[in-house]
């Protein structure tokens, strides 16, 4: 068991965890990810390693609540505990030796930069955080990448920082030159956006995918991605990879294959029926070959 020792809210549907897992806080490199269970029984759910306090032997996970299993794990506080913590899985970061990086997160992948960031600041390479938020509320780790480096925050309504998608400030970003190398973090069409975006301008460009996930052991074929055409296993290949060569039509899809089944489990929730009750898991559809 690992037992909570914080929670705090990041914004309206973003928390975050802090967890004990000593070995994991000794050993994790930036980029890593862990899966965890809840519970005998629960959805296995894979996330970023956001931060680490070996000293006090926990990990950093954020979560953002948009189904069942992400909801009920959600509801955890200080003092609960979860069952299973397996990892670190995947691996580390490719990290530049010196120079500049931008590093851009959209959203709750703003979580999953700030590891890179710390470990790019720790090897002494000059560090610029482009994040961004639908609104003012939304905005996360804003104060944690601060001390890395600076910060250029953007919010689609502009209640904070500049308007817009992050995608305009990292255009002028590379405009003015001098980035060795970008790392994007973010929904799906941010990643894409940011991959166009830095293509002609001929900067190697790393993002970290998101696929569905089981067993993070590169058995299972869930997290299967198209980089380059060729056939890579997120869990065990990644979860980072060439922005520039990844199919990022063929992540969004097979990114929705549940989309059905997670809104009736979500549905479920609320009325207290859990997902087996719907659809037992033989009767779900095989994630597309
Ligand atoms: P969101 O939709 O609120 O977007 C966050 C920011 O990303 C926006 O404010 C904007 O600046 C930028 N953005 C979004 N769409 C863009 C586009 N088309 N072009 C340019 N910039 C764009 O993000 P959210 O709700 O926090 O993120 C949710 C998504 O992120 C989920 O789909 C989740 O699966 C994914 N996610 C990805 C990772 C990962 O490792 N890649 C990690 C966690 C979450
Ligand atoms: Fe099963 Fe990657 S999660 S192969």
């Amino acid at each position: 068991m690992h037992p909570i020792t914080a929670r705090t809210q990041l914004s309206p549907n973003v928390t975050r965890l802090d967890v004990e897992a000593r070995r994991i806080a000794e050993i994790r490199q930036a980029g890593q990810f862990v899966i965890v269970r809840r519970a005998n029984g629960a959805e296995r759910i894979p996330l970023t390693i956001a931060d680490a306090d070996p000293a006090r032997g926990t990990i950093t996970l954020v979560i953002q609540a948009v189904g069942k299993s992400t909801r009920e794990l959600v509801a955890l506080e200080a003092g609960d505990a979860i069952q299973d913590i397996s990892g670190p899985l995947g691996h580390p970061t490719e990290m530049i030796a010196a120079g500049r990086a931008l590093c851009v997160g959209g959203g709750v992948g703003t979580a999953v930069v700030h590891p890179i960031a710390q470990g790019l600041h720790q090897r002494g390479v000059e560090v610029i955080s482009i994040i961004g938020g639908r609104s003012r509320e939304w905005v996360i780790f804003e104060e944690e990448l601060r001390r890395l480096g600076q910060v250029m925050v953007c919010t689609d309504d502009g209640s904070y920082g500049r308007k817009g998608f992050v995608t305009d400030a990292a255009r002028d970003v590379l405009a003015a030159g001098g980035v060795d190398i970008v790392y994007a973090v973010g929904p799906v069409p941010m990643m894409r956006a940011v991959a166009n975006l830095t293509r002609p301008f001929g900067v190697h460009t790393i993002v970290s995918l998101n696929p569905v996930m089981v067993d993070g052991t590169g058995m299972c074929g869930g997290c299967r991605v198209d980089v380059g055409g060729q056939t890579k296993f997120a869990c065990v290949e990644g979860p980072e990879f060439d922005g520039h060569l990844v199919d990022f039509d063929m992540l969004a899809e097979r990114l929705g294959t549940y989309r059905e089944f997670e809104e009736m489990a979500s549905a479920a929730c609320e009325t207290g029926a859990c997902r087996s009750e719907l659809m037992p898991p033989s009767q779900l559809p095989a994630i597309p070959s």
